[in-house]
């Protein structure tokens, strides 16, 4: 407002039809430098109600980039309660081994006896392809036969941190394949 108002009058001082014409016709109502009654009211209106939907729609693009956020601590102990009982770092048991299971494509973990549905599934492990596998695997790849799913989003989040970190390729990762 107020380096507005200094902007008005040092124009001013020039005289005749200056080149802050657009500037002042847009900010200041009155070409005397006083604001009209109500138009600081109107101002006040507008401004906090914009200023509400910005840090609205800012709070929204947000939210789920913190959801995201997995702590893996939390993650190694969802791990070994909710995916331990099928799954090992190391070796194959009622499911595949996560051993160097971020980057790998599904349904190749050699000598599992997968389902069709993964056999044949494009998708590749990595973030964002497991946080959709452990929302709802059936959805995710329908045929597969993994039986539970992790509701919560930040557990997801949490499980998927701790994978990052215990599962990531400790081979030369092979050419990307299309998702
Ligand atoms: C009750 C047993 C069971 C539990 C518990 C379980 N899974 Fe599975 N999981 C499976 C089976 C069986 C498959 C193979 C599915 C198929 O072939 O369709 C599988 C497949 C997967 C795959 C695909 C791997 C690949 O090689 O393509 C991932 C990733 C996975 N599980 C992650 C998890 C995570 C993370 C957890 C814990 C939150 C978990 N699973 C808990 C049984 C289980």
């Amino acid at each position: 407002m107020v380096s507005v108002t200094s902007v008005h009058l040092d124009a001013s001082h020039t005289g005749g039809a200056d080149l802050l014409f657009p500037i002042r016709s847009t900010f200041l109502p009155r070409q005397d430098g006083e604001f009209p009654r109500g138009w600081t009211g109107t101002r006040c209106m507008n401004t906090p109600f914009s200023h509400l939907f910005a840090a609205a729609a800012f709070a929204c693009a947000c939210l789920p980039a913190a959801h995201a956020e997995g702590d893996a601590a939390a993650g190694k102990l969802l791990y070994a309660a909710r995916c331990a009982a099928c799954h090992s770092l190391q070796f194959n048991g009622v499911g595949p081994t996560h051993k160097n299971l971020i980057g790998r494509r599904a349904g190749t973990a050699a000598g599992y006896d997968y389902s069709a549905a993964l056999k044949q599934a494009t998708v590749v492990w990595d973030p964002s392809s497991l946080l959709r596998w452990l929302a709802d695997p059936e959805t995710f790849i329908p045929g597969q036969r993994m039986s539970i799913s992790i509701p919560d989003a930040q557990q997801r989040a949490d499980i998927v941190a701790y994978l990052q970190l215990v599962a990531g390729p400790q081979a030369p990762t092979p050419a990307p394949l299309e998702k």
